[in-house]
């Protein structure tokens, strides 16, 4: 199937590395002009050349914090000026942090719902005139499993990324009219750093090997392995390209089968 990304302009934060990264490569790689972001500008410098030498498509990259307004909105002036507009939005973030809900202080509750829903709103909020300018446009946000079963210990995650794909929910219905179709992906267990470094921090809390805590997430899992970024990718490139001129409004678990819920 032809995506129709050939000639798009695609915005992806958070993508020095892990999932964002590998929907950035495959966006690429199906022909779209990519601008990449994340805190770290060595690390993405590095990642923007890989990704161009993998794809040879044009791929730029600007540091922005998510957390910041005007990170955000010099990121956004940038990937419209470099490739003359905006049409795909992939809004990924860093992940919150673990705890229960006694665990966590007014500082983290604030610091998740900034890194993860107030990003979105401002990232929205920069994309629009530039997609309405090009006649329409996809945004993808990532989120988690949490978005329709809680994880444990995950506080913080299972509050806001229920948030994210309510507000993603009402920009769907909103946005329908301009041709901007919105949707979130959850991601079950796919392995990147931060999965890895999840998964050795409660190995590490229970002093129990690394392979026993993976070993039980893959038992809760019907295919029986973690999924790999590119499989995620590729469902996320779908969902972000003219190809998918129908699916909005819709949070969509990459996860194996993992969550039982309908
Ligand atoms: N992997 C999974 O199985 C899984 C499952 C459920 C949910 N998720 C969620 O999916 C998202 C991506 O996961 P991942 O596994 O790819 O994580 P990862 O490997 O830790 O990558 C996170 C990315 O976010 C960037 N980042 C972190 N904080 C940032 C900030 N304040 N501003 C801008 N960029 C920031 C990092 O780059 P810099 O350090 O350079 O900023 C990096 O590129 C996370 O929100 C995670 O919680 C992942």
């Amino acid at each position: 199937m032809d995506l129709g990304l050939e000639g798009k302009v695609a915005l992806v934060t958070a993508a020095s590395r892990g999932l964002g990264r590998a929907v950035a490569t495959e966006l690429a790689r199906e022909g779209a002009s990519v601008v990449i972001s994340s805190r770290n500008e060595e690390a993405l410098s590095k990642t923007a050349a890989e990704i161009r030498e993998e794809t040879n498509a044009e791929v730029d990259y600007r540091a922005a914090d998510l957390t910041s307004a005007r990170d955000i909105g010099a990121l956004i002036s940038h990937a419209t000026g470099r490739f003359g507009g905006i049409d795909v939005l992939v809004n990924n973030t860093g992940g919150p942090p673990a705890g229960t809900f006694e665990d966590l202080d007014d500082e983290a509750w604030q610091g998740a719902f900034e890194q993860i829903l107030l990003s979105l709103v401002r990232c929205v909020r920069g994309v629009l005139p530039p997609m309405r300018e090009r006649g329409g446009g996809r945004i993808v946000n990532v989120a988690s499993s949490s978005v329709k079963q809680p994880i444990e210990n995950l506080t913080l995650s299972n509050t806001f990324r229920t948030g994210l794909a309510g507000l993603a929910k009402n920009l769907s219905l909103e946005l329908a009219p301009d041709g901007i179709l919105v949707n979130t992906l959850g991601p079950g267990r796919i392995s990147t750093a931060r999965s890895e470094s999840m998964d050795a921090s409660q190995a590490d809390s229970r002093g129990v090997p690394l392979e026993e805590v993976r070993g039980e997430f893959e038992a809760r899992i019907p295919l029986g392995r973690y999924g790999t970024p590119g499989e995620f990718a590729r469902v996320a490139a779908f969902l972000a390209s003219p190809a998918n001129s129908y699916v909005t409004g819709q949070a969509i678990l990459v996860d194996g089968g993992m969550v039982r819920a309908l």
